[in-house]
């Protein structure tokens, strides 16, 4: 079994295991009726003992994996579960193989449940690392269940006895005085940590640098300095105007949405390597902010476009103005970064794609790159997409994919052509090489196949993989936000792109004639192991990078359980046990070299997105990556570990949340800064700021 299994197989004993001693405390309470009621009693004892040793097992097994997915069960479900089970063992089980135990018996046995009941607040509650409070809560709460237990079963073995004794109703009164004391304390610290999560009128993300171990004598530079150039040898003006409007999918099914210049995507934006990209955001929606995040391009932090963090929302009427050299080659994308769920879902996004500098250049550092033709392009000024030449001089079919869920439809847009709910078309000549930019900008990941012909992932988020092989008819799964370069040669006959398996949704290339291939249904291809592992080849950027010293090391466990969120308790989504706002800032110094674990202890995929770098990845699940795998979107399944190394090259103050957006909301929003770094921005709800 594998992690993922494990935790969903505990989740579903940690219920059994409380209904069971619950079941067995009442069974037991009742067994001295008959002899019928005393054998059930002794069955469901059993019973929840060996559920409870499975439980233990399960979570001995998960602490293989990693100790995070294990600490809340050892440290403290378990044991509260555990020792009242034993006495129960001891004491309680022995009885029920005689005639008429006395209700007394089934003290342990109840307050086994208690501690099971505690179990399952705690797998809502309590993620990792293990908190003290919290906890301290938990374990009075069952001492008190159980002491009061312990006095009523001991009160009512001595019934037939007319004399219960003062002191017997004392000590009753005493601990049921106790037990509300102490639902009254936690009921308090509850409605105090509500209060307490509010996300305040003005919440300054800039603030790590007060109040730190940071020298005064460090500088401090405002984001706000931290701007693209103003002034480029090659200047590309852009300007996109977001907008309500209907838009028209390829079935003739119109949807309202929230544009770019009234289509979805937005117009792609193609420039070339060196170029000063310059790009004016007008809002003109009637009551919405609106930003332009530019996905996995690395701007300088003044141009990341996150409301509250790197500018103030634009409002309706507002506009704002973004530089940035276009230095790195490759696929990436825009979007909305106020609101972002619901922006990106209603269509505020668009397609961002620099192609290489000269003829003869890739994207890759080796221009004869096997994954093939990243190619330099003959479209500047022109309509994105479709004309490109290879440094050998052959046309590259080059295009950018999208796969949206717009107004509840799935769809597939291919370069500026508007969605298609179906099967989008591409006419292309055999021989032809042909790239084709995949993005996912739903919350969801997507499973992609191509069938027709072999073919290889060129690029990852926007970086050449190092000696990419061919993928037959496997699969391949592109996190939410991430991007794949697909590359093949248009052969005789079609080649399907399907999205999800689906033979009618996705992209048909076509020589002109014959039928559409089965959609591919093979394995899942590993991206972390897929690039070739290349030893004699230096760092993606040509740094000579060594992954094994860190300066520091950054973990960071995703969860989901009730949290505080802006004073609401919610089923939240957690890192480190927390939720956004209040998630831990790593605060890093301007050329370390980062560390970051990331472990999923919840049953959800969680596509990890931090802004402003790249980070290399080192291992998932134990298992080194091959190859030059760089990843600006990594797609962190349940149960799953990956260890990633980032540079620290890129001073700011850098959201960093998941890229399902809707988890985003619901608190898995973070952030890390660098030194020094400060903001005159404003995240508070005073300030019509939402960075999510
Ligand atoms: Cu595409 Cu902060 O996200
Ligand atoms: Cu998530």
């Amino acid at each position: 079994m594998n992690t993922a299994q494990l935790l969903a197989l505990d989740r579903i004993v940690l219920v059994l295991v409380a209904a069971l001693w619950l079941g067995a405390g009442v069974g037991t309470v009742m067994a001295g009726r008959d002899r019928h009621t005393r054998l059930i009693a002794l069955g469901l004892t059993l019973a929840a003992l060996a559920a409870t040793g499975l439980r233990v097992g399960l979570a001995v097994a998960l602490s293989r994996s990693g100790w995070w997915f294990a600490a809340d069960k050892l440290v403290l479900a378990l044991p509260l579960v555990g020792v009242p089970a034993l006495v129960a063992a001891v004491a309680a089980l022995p009885r029920l193989f005689r005639p008429s135990p006395s209700p007394a018996t089934a003290a342990p046995t109840l307050t086994a449940g208690y501690g099971a009941l505690g179990g399952v607040v705690a797998a809502l509650t309590v993620s990792h690392p293990v908190p003290p409070v919290l906890s301290g809560v938990l374990v009075a709460l069952v001492a008190v269940g159980a002491t009061i237990t312990w006095r009523l079963l001991g009160a009512a073995s001595r019934t037939g006895d007319a004399k219960t004794g003062d002191g017997t109703v004392a000590r009753g009164r005493w601990s049921t005085t106790a037990g509300i004391a102490v639902l009254c304390a936690a009921l308090v610290w509850a409605g105090l940590s509500a209060w307490s999560s509010r996300i305040p009128a003005t919440l300054d993300l800039g603030a790590h640098h007060r109040g730190t171990d940071i020298q005064p004598a460090t500088a401090t530079s405002a984001v706000t300095d931290l701007r693209g150039p103003a002034t480029g040898a090659k200047v590309r003006r852009f300007t996109l105007t977001a907008k309500p409007a209907t838009v028209t999918l390829a079935s003739g099914r119109r949807v309202e949405a929230w544009t770019f210049d009234g289509t979805v995507p937005g117009p792609t934006i193609r420039v070339r390597q060196g170029e000063l990209v310059e790009v004016r955001l007008r809002n003109a929606m009637p009551d919405i902010g609106v930003t332009l995040h530019w996905h996995g391009y690395d701007v300088p932090v003044g141009e990341d476009g996150v409301a509250g963090v790197t500018q103030d929302a634009v409002k309706p009427g507002g506009e704002f103005v973004y530089r940035f050299l276009a230095e790195d080659p490759g696929s990436y994308w825009y979007h909305s970064h106020d609101l972002s769920d619901p922006a990106v879902r209603m269509g505020l996004y668009g397609m961002l794609v620099v192609d290489p500098a000269a003829k003869g250049a890739s994207t890759s550092p080796t221009a004869a790159s096997p994954g093939f033709p990243s190619g330099a392009s003959d479209t500047s000024g022109g309509p994105a997409g479709s004309g490109s030449s290879t440094g050998t001089g052959a046309k590259v079919s080059d295009h950018t994919v999208s796969t949206h869920v717009l107004g509840g439809i799935q769809t597939v847009a291919v370069d500026d052509e508007g969605p298609v709910d179906g099967l989008a078309r591409l006419r292309v000549t055999p021989g032809t090489p042909v790239r084709l930019r995949v993005t996912a900008t739903d919350n969801v990941r997507r499973t992609l196949g191509l069938s027709g012909t072999p073919y290889r992932i060129a690029a990852v988020d926007g970086r050449d993989l190092s000696r990419p092989g061919e993928i037959g008819d496997r699969r391949v799964q592109l996190a939410a936000g991430g991007r794949y370069d697909l590359t093949f040669t248009m052969p005789a006959a079609p080649v399907l792109l399907s999205v999800d398996g689906r033979s009618d949704l996705g992209l048909l290339v076509t020589p002109g004639s014959g039928t559409a291939p089965a959609p591919a249904a093979g394995p899942l291809l590993d991206i972390a192991t897929y690039d070739s592992d290349d030893h004699a080849k230096p760092g993606g950027s040509g740094r000579p990078d060594r992954f094994d010293r860190f300066d520091r090391e950054v973990t960071w466990i995703l969860d989901r359980g009730l949290a505080m969120l802006d004073g609401i308790p919610t089923l939240a989504h957690t890192v480190n046990g927390e939720v956004w706002p209040r998630i831990t800032t790593p605060v890093l110094r301007e050329g370390e070299l980062v560390k970051i674990t990331v472990a999923n202890r919840s049953g959800d995929v969680h596509p990890i997105h931090p802004h402003g770098h790249h980070v290399r990845v080192l291992s998932r699940n134990g298992v080194p990556a091959t190859g030059e795998l760089w990843m600006d979107t990594f797609d962190v399944g349940p149960g799953e570990v990956w260890e990633v190394a980032l540079r620290a090259d890129n001073p700011g103050i850098w959201m960093s949340h998941c890229h399902d957006l809707g988890h985003a909301a619901l608190g898995m929003t973070f952030h890390f800064a660098y030194e020094g770094v400060t903001t005159p921005y404003d995240a508070g709800h005073a300030s019509g700021n939402n960075p999510e």
